[in-house]
């Protein structure tokens, strides 16, 4: 039998997660959007690529949550995006309110279903499905290293001009601009990356990479970052229905580990069918540690702002 996959939210995210998952044939697609005819029209006109691209995947749209029921994984992308000017934590009002909403109905008609939350700020609205869902911690993470990190390789990449395949590179921390790229543990085909990059330039790399998401927001000028951040949520779904183990950097929810309790927070993590079935605790130094001290601080304030809506 097929897998079934449920994206909430037919934006430029949704639509295009659901471009990668069926072109990857991971199973048939449910695309649904509060928007009439929004959801139907993209499911339909990516349905018919189908027989071009020579996939197997049914995809409809709907505005019906009913029409999610039983589905293997759920993400969720329904929010608002940013604006130039605006940082990820402007967006906590609004998107709260629909998460809470979202999360609510996928329970509902998913009970055994596994939450890839992917709308801003990432690492509270994480926070706020776990807490609504009532779902195990396994079973609901948030989508945000895979992306961090790729841009990270990206950039990487267009430095020293080898193929992107061969770039490997952890991340850590919350979604935010205090996100923390890590070099120490960062290699090309195997090779400490700082073989390749000198210090200053990688720290420049570095700095690109944490506001990479700003960097694209202030190019589109109507909007935020939607292939990245897409192509990432299916390499974490593709991760669960293949059980792959994968070794990837996610927003999992922490209890002590790396001296961090009761939040959500990009930590390397292995994802199975399970969903996050384990967390990997790297051994920081001093200066790594005071870093991610700081990101997970400015992810706390956020999780306390939203605690007062
Ligand atoms: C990004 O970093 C939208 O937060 C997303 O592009």
């Amino acid at each position: 039998m097929r897998n079934k996959i449920s994206i909430i939210g037919a934006g430029f995210v949704g639509s295009t997660t659901a471009h990668w998952l069926a072109a990857k044939e991971l199973g048939d697609i449910v695309l649904l959007d509060i928007v009439e005819g929004i959801p139907q029209g993209k499911a339909l006109d990516l349905y018919e690529s189908s027989p071009i691209e020579g996939f197997d995947a049914r995809v409809i749209g709907t505005n019906d949550y009913a029409d999610t029921a039983d589905s293997d994984v759920v993400v969720i992308t329904s929010g608002a995006p940013r604006k130039p000017g605006m940082s990820r934590e402007d967006l906590i009002k609004v998107n709260a309110d629909i998460t809470r909403q979202c999360v609510a109905q996928v329970v509902k008609h998913s009970p055994n279903t596994i939450i890839v939350m992917v709308n801003n700020p990432l690492d509270a609205m994480t926070y706020t499905a776990y807490k609504v869902s009532g779902f195990p911690k396994n079973r609901v993470f948030g989508q945000a290293g895979v992306l961090d990190s790729a841009r990270y390789r990206t950039f990487i990449a267009m430095e020293t001009g080898v193929s992107v395949e061969d770039i490997q590179a952890m991340l850590m921390g919350g979604h935010g601009d205090e996100m923390v790229p890590l070099p120490r543990f960062s290699t090309i085909g195997g090779i400490p990356v700082t073989e390749f990059i000198a210090p200053d330039r990688l720290a420049e790399i570095v700095t690109r990479a944490r506001k990479g998401g700003g960097e694209i927001v202030n190019l589109l000028k109507t909007g935020s970052a939607y292939y990245a951040p897409a192509a990432a949520t299916a390499q974490m779904v593709e991760a669960v229905l293949r059980d792959k183990k994968r070794v990837i950097p996610c927003a999992a929810y922490l209890e002590g580990e790396y001296g961090l309790n009761d939040i959500y927070f990009g930590v390397p993590v292995v994802v199975g069918a399970g969903g996050v079935e384990r967390i990997i605790e790297l051994p920081l130094n001093d200066e790594e540690r005071a870093l991610v001290q700081k990101s997970s601080n400015a992810v706390r304030q956020t999780l306390e702002t939203l605690k007062s809506l």
